[in-house]
């Protein structure tokens, strides 16, 4: 497809200062072939993103966050704005993760709006969108996925800054992963509407895959047509597992 495949790697809520040896470990891995075939993201929690980032400054590995807040500044207590990641050195920003739909209640209105705070700040968003165990069951998943894209990606997006990962809920830290299949006719689904909203430029953003990927199905999972990567949740909390799945490319 010539879109270049992107590993990224969302520690959620792991990680100390400590943990920048598994960062350093990623970094010595990395090496020229790989980072000819893929990308490399980390996105630690928000604390650890300037040292990341200083860490990772000069190395093809970059680093994003995990959430951000949809103004640009002001009375928000503990929350943080798209700039303030800008500003530490994050390439990124996750929104839309199921975490925090389902733990904070985030709508594909909130989702869309926190989007349109990453570009603001000249980050790339990486939009996440998945069906429930029992919207998969009801039959319902194109309906729900199409529903998100519709409603939580931001007008005006490009490939450049516009990332999008459908991680079926039921497959995120479970160890289930869907058929080769099923993850084809959802991330076809979603390029269509992609290409619906951008024009060409649809064709080209990138749909990440995540849920339990590991080293061990990577190859398959990365084999899909329109899967331009991964998002990688507890896999990518030890480099070798990473290397690991980047190695499948
Ligand atoms: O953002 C990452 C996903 O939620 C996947 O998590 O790889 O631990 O299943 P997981």
């Amino acid at each position: 497809t010539g879109i270049k495949p992107l590993v990224a790697g969302n520690w959620k809520m792991n990680g100390l200062k400590a943990s920048a040896g598994e960062l350093a470990a990623l970094i010595d891995g990395f090496d020229a072939a790989l980072a000819e075939k893929a990308d490399a993201m980390v996105c630690p929690p928000a604390l650890l993103v300037t040292a990341f980032a200083e860490k990772t400054a000069g190395t093809p590995v970059t680093v994003g966050g995990q959430d951000c807040h949809a103004a640009e500044k002001g009375a928000h207590t503990g929350d943080l704005a798209a700039e303030m990641f800008a500003d530490a050195g994050a390439a990124a920003v996750i929104v839309g993760h199921s975490e925090r739909r389902t733990d904070h209640g985030e709508t594909d209105a909130v989702v869309k709006d926190k989007a349109l705070a990453v570009h603001r700040a000249g980050l790339v968003a990486i939009v996440c969108v998945g069906e429930t165990k029992d919207e998969r069951e009801a039959g319902k998943t194109l309906d729900v996925v199409g529903t998100q894209v519709a409603g939580s990606l931001p007008e005006g997006a490009t490939a450049a800054d516009l990332i999008v990962a459908y991680e079926p809920v039921w497959a995120i830290g479970t160890g289930l992963t869907p058929t080769a299949d099923d993850v084809a006719e959802v991330h076809a689904f979603i390029r269509e509407k992609l290409v619906a909203m951008y024009g060409d430029e649809g064709g080209k953003v990138r749909i990440l895959y995540g849920g339990s990927v590991k080293p061990s199905n990577a190859s398959e999972l990365m084999a899909v047509a329109n899967v331009d990567g991964a998002l990688v949740g507890g896999a990518s909390l030890k480099a070798a597992d990473f290397l690991g799945i980047l190695a499948a490319y």
